[in-house]
């Protein structure tokens, strides 16, 4: 991990919580409250439902708040949809953007994707854009083209390191128990920091964060490896016993 990038430990809660969850955001924020200068940054992303109210309980803490996806525009006629603006007013300063959940639920291809990147800067959030190949796609040997594609066409024009984070989540090591080796972990993370330096200035700066599977007991080696900066984590985001030994490997 390079030294001038800040880690970034991220949990995505999905379509997990309802308003008794709030202790385990409680139980997160204290541990982290006993560091006076955390060395890295510690963001939660719950349902919508619960935003405001874990924005609340968070506070002026260590830890940050975010959206899961936004919808591209700013307001309207668009049913069940939430802006960017509208995560912000209750208390986001992040959102995720192109999970492969949404990729895959909600046929998100990679120019929606942009442009939802581009409403969460528009709204003033720091987009977490995600990345990852299939289990198809791996073994016949197209990770890097998939991968160079999404890099390449998700990312805005306006993108830079304090507007955007990249998160590199293989699909197939999503909630599976299975993850890439580091040493594939550092071939992705270093073929992304190489599209990146041919699309922006500040490349070097932007945190690339690694997903799937991590969780206690090997986020320490995945976080080890050399441009990874950082971890959006699932299932093992959602207690805050499981979350803390995660963000404490960067702390
Ligand atoms: P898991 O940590 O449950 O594998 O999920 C990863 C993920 O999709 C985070 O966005």
């Amino acid at each position: 991990m390079s030294n001038q990038r800040r880690p970034l430990i991220a949990g995505n809660w999905k379509m997990n919580g309802l308003a008794s969850a709030a202790s385990e955001l409680k139980e997160l924020v204290a541990h982290a409250e006993k560091h006076a200068a955390p060395k890295c940054d510690i963001l939660i992303c719950p349902p919508a439902t619960l935003l405001r109210e874990m924005a609340a309980v968070a506070g002026n803490s260590a830890v940050e708040i975010g959206g899961q996806v936004c919808h591209a525009n700013e307001s309207g006629a668009h049913t069940g949809d939430i802006s960017a603006e509208m995560l912000k007013d209750a208390g986001a300063s992040y959102c995720i953007v192109g999970h492969s959940e949404r990729r895959a639920d909600h046929n998100e291809t990679n120019a929606v994707v942009k442009a939802k990147a581009e409403a969460a800067h528009r709204g003033g959030l720091i987009a977490i854009v995600c990345v990852g190949e299939t289990l198809a796609e791996r073994e016949a040997d197209k990770t890097l083209d998939v991968i160079s594609d999404q890099v390449k066409n998700s990312l805005p024009e306006g993108a830079t390191a304090a507007n955007t984070v990249i998160a590199y989540e293989p699909v197939w090591a999503i909630g599976t128990g299975k993850t890439p080796t580091p040493d594939d972990v550092a071939v992705v993370h270093a073929h992304i920091r190489k599209e990146l330096d041919a699309l922006m200035n500040d490349s070097d700066q932007v945190r690339v964060l690694y997903g799937g599977s991590v969780k206690g007991s090997n986020a320490e080696e995945l976080m080890a490896v050399e441009n990874v900066d950082g971890a959006l984590v699932g299932g093992a985001s959602l207690k805050a016993a499981d979350f803390w030994p995660i963000v404490a490997t960067s702390i």
